[in-house]
């Protein structure tokens, strides 16, 4: 059994040696990633605004950003590396991307920091994704061979491997048939579909036996999402739920039991299905339903991070590998960072083994195919500069963080009507936080 957190009359005291991170991906932060998949479809699909071009510089500005995450006192990162930069030609590697990303892992434990390195996180190299990307069986063998070149290379400075990210969000998103095709892939072939998420599956089994030679744990960041049925004694309704929560949540899961030695959690969606006229489930619509909504129009919903951390618990150590809001309301932040973690807290007190949090994400960054608007980061970009400025919640974040808790007093401006960016202002200025 974890080590159940101690009631604390200061203090929502969580478990000792938690991670409290930020997580970002490669395509994401860097900029001018041109030779992925990614770059080729924005030029494609999208005007400049929407495309990625600089995204926020972290390829020349790592060290300015992990100084900001350090300052906040966060004690673990969670990035990734991008494989057109690394191999842009197939079987050609690139030593100076690799020393590049040598020297972006060396900065974050020169400070300090627990890495989580994903060596995948939705681009492919040109050349992969020519070749029928993850649709094609030998996209396994190439990921492979990429892994066995770079592993080595960046092994000393890592301390947790997430082999994929959220390989059913991007089988959903390329191969979808909807009018809106945001995301490179072979839209509505399902057979290519079923392809993708088992090779998906293949690849994660021999990467993991291969990463097991370097002693470090290994698992993925799966999007989990919390379903609830509209009305309680629907049972149309709670089939729909469980079908959505095996195949979305579990199914993957299932496919590589016992190559993970982590459950690693994406948690932004809470769903409600309903039934009213129509014979198969709706899904409900959370701003129509007159629910909280982030910029992004996804609910805001804490209880919902309990729902799927008590959902996947097994045993295994969980890490909450993302879990941000798009909001350009640092006020919401706030209170959804105070909200969620409570309701993390309480997971843990009923005896999740929850080891770690990593808020997506630390600066704001370039969202897949929707631009720059969606604003996640604790640090506020200013795009035109690449200037970076704290927002408060980064402030207040950084203060859970270093009490290893959430004190009572930030608790209780989720109850406050006053504006909490005023609140935590005031808290700065007088040497609370
Ligand atoms: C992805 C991130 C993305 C975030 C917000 C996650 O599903 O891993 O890349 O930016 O959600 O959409």
């Amino acid at each position: 059994m974890p080590a159940k957190p101690s009631h604390d009359h200061e203090l929502l005291k969580f478990p000792g040696n938690f991670l409290w991170g930020t997580a970002t991906s490669a395509h994401q932060v860097e900029g001018n990633n041109k030779l992925n998949d990614w770059w080729a479809w924005e030029q494609d699909h999208y005007p400049a605004e929407k495309q990625s071009r600089q995204a926020a510089d972290q390829y020349n500005l790592y060290e300015k950003d992990f100084d900001i995450a350090k300052s906040l006192a966060q004690n673990s990162h969670r990035l990734s590396i991008e494989w057109s930069r690394i191999e842009p030609q197939e079987g050609v590697f690139n030593q100076a991307e690799i020393e590049h990303y040598k020297k972006v892992l060396k900065a974050l434990k020169t400070r300090g920091f627990t890495v989580m390195l994903t060596l995948w996180h939705f681009t492919l190299p040109l050349w992969v994704a020519d070749m029928g990307g993850w649709e094609n069986s030998k996209t396994v063998e190439y990921f492979e061979k990429f892994v066995q070149k770079i592993a080595p290379e960046l092994a000393e400075y890592v301390d947790f491997w997430v082999v994929l990210n959220e390989p059913g969000v991007y089988v959903y998103q390329a191969y979808q048939i909807s009018k809106e095709q945001r995301w490179p892939g072979s839209h509505g072939n399902f057979l290519g579909q079923l392809n993708t998420f088992l090779n998906f599956a293949l690849a994660h089994r021999r990467v993991y036996k291969y990463l097991k030679g370097f002693n470090k744990p290994i698992g993925i960041a799966q999007n989990i999402q919390s379903y609830e049925a509209y009305h309680k004694h629907s049972l149309r309704e709670m089939l729909t739920v469980m079908i959505s929560d095996g195949i979305s949540n579990h199914l993957f899961y299932f496919l590589t039991k016992g190559y993970h030695d982590f459950i690693g959690i994406n948690y932004y969606f809470h769903w409600r299905y309903r039934v009213e006229n129509q014979i198969l489930p709706e899904l409900v619509e959370a701003k129509d339903d007159k629910k909280d909504v982030s910029d992004l129009g996804w609910e805001v919903y804490p209880e919902g991070i309990f729902d799927v951390l008590t959902d996947m618990s097994d045993g295994l150590p969980i890490y909450i590998t993302e879990c941000g809001i798009a909001s350009t309301n640092d006020d919401r932040r706030t209170r959804f960072l105070i909200h969620y973690l409570q309701e993390v807290y309480q997971a843990i007190h009923a005896g999740v083994n929850i080891k770690g949090f990593f808020y997506w994400s630390l600066i704001d960054n370039y969202e897949w195919g929707r631009g720059f608007d969606a604003r996640f980061g604790l640090v506020e970009v200013d795009f035109k500069t690449q200037a970076r400025i704290l927002r408060p919640s980064a402030e207040v974040y950084g203060e859970i963080a270093q009490h290893n808790g959430i004190p009572h007093k930030l608790l209780k401006l989720l109850g406050h009507t006053l504006d909490v960016k005023y609140e935590v202002n005031q808290m700065i200025k007088e040497g609370q936080i």
